[in-house]
């Protein structure tokens, strides 16, 4: 996939001077956390997860409990999870595209029938429930919805995702919400999907919202026992348990998520203006305003009809500036996801400037 070989991760971090690809918050460095763990046993941990992390995390809400939740592998295994244990060939999926790549990408790997909700930006990427509706099948098995939306950043109104979970319920399927930045909803805090409905799977991690990706902790929930028990025996036959540092790091972590969230949550909304504010001044592009999380999608403008391939190279070779392409998320390239949360406040001001700086160069070009 190109997101996995075009980004920083694989490019090394050292040849990326503006990094403005990133969909989580700052990494997390350890000196600046407290943490015990010399301590820890280093044992196969609890199947479903170190049970005060499952407490905590189930703490938010009612309606759900310790027990229905399984800790995973980041995110991306509880997709993975989810997928192949409800997925088989003759099976139909539903699913919202542009997405987070795992979420087509197993399906797809499964070979199930695929029907994909193209969210448009002339609508704001907003989810039709109708369009929804008239894609269900007798196979659909699960509808696939993303939210806060990865790449961007809009967000579903609760009253669509009751919506969606009485259709699944009623289709004898399921609704995944993949809730992965739901904790970067700052203006106004979502319940946790899971809890509203016995047809809803949740999933989310402590990778986006606290910059801690490096430790592989995710989770998915639901209130349906039997089903619960089909995921963890999944994750029992991917990888038993998980790590006992990475869980006792997640647990130390969100037990002061509030002090340690403050200064985050501050600098999201300095780097949210600061892009409103570009975005105001940059007439050659557009935007759908993110909500949640820490990405947006915006588009340059069809009248620019830029060489897109052209556009990239020098963003990156002379500006040293990166961004997601459209094509990391099968959209055409004058669509770009730009991540605002990771960069720290200048290197977001001169990247955007230097997006500036390229189309003004693309246009002496001409
Ligand atoms: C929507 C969404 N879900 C899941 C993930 C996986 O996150 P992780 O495995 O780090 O928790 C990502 C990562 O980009 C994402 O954007």
């Amino acid at each position: 996939m190109p997101i996995e070989i075009e980004s920083p991760e694989q490019l090394g971090y050292e040849n990326v001077k503006y990094n403005l690809t990133e969909s989580s918050v700052s990494d997390t460095v350890v000196s600046s956390i407290q943490l015990t763990i010399n301590e820890l046993k280093l044992c196969y941990g609890d199947h479903i997860g170190k049970p005060e992390l499952r407490a905590m995390i189930a703490s938010e809400t009612t309606g759900i409990s310790q027990d229905n939740v399984l800790i995973t592998a980041g995110a991306a295994s509880a997709l993975f999870i989810v997928a192949t244990t409800l997925l088989e060939k003759e099976n139909h999926l539903i699913v919202i595209r542009p997405n987070y790549a795992t979420n087509i990408e197993t399906p797809r790997a499964i070979g199930c029938r695929i029907s994909y909700i193209d969210l448009k930006f002339e609508n704001s990427f907003a989810v039709s429930v109708e369009e929804i509706r008239a894609s269900i099948q007798p196979a659909t098995r699960l509808i696939s919805l993303t939210h806060p939306h990865n790449p961007t950043g809009t967000v579903i109104p609760q009253e669509t995702i009751m919506q969606l979970a009485e259709m699944a319920e009623e289709n004898n399927c399921y609704l995944l919400v993949d809730e992965t930045y739901r904790d970067l909803n700052l203006d106004f805090k979502y319940p946790i999907a899971a809890s509203l409905h016995p047809s809803i799977i949740s999933v989310a991690s402590v990778s986006k919202a606290y910059g801690l990706p490096g430790i592989r902790i995710g989770w998915l929930m639901t209130q349906n026992n039997l089903l619960f028990e089909k995921f963890l025996a999944a994750k029992e036959q991917i990888f038993v348990c998980n790590s006992v540092i990475d869980e006792e790091i997640a647990y130390q972590y969100l037990s002061k998520k509030e002090t340690y969230f403050e200064p985050i949550k501050k600098h999201i909304k300095k780097n949210k203006t600061t892009l409103l504010e570009w975005m105001k001044t940059e007439t050659r592009m557009e935007m759908v305003d993110p909500v949640g999380g820490v990405v947006c999608f915006p588009r340059i403008k069809k009248g620019e009809q830029l060489d897109t391939t052209r556009f990239y190279d020098l963003l990156n070779s002379k500006y040293k500036t990166f961004v997601g392409p459209g094509h990391w998320f099968e959209m055409p390239d004058y669509y770009m996801r730009i991540g605002f949360g990771w960069p720290v406040a200048e290197e977001l001001q001169q990247g955007l400037k230097n997006i500036s700086l390229c189309l003004d160069e693309m246009r002496m070009e001409k």
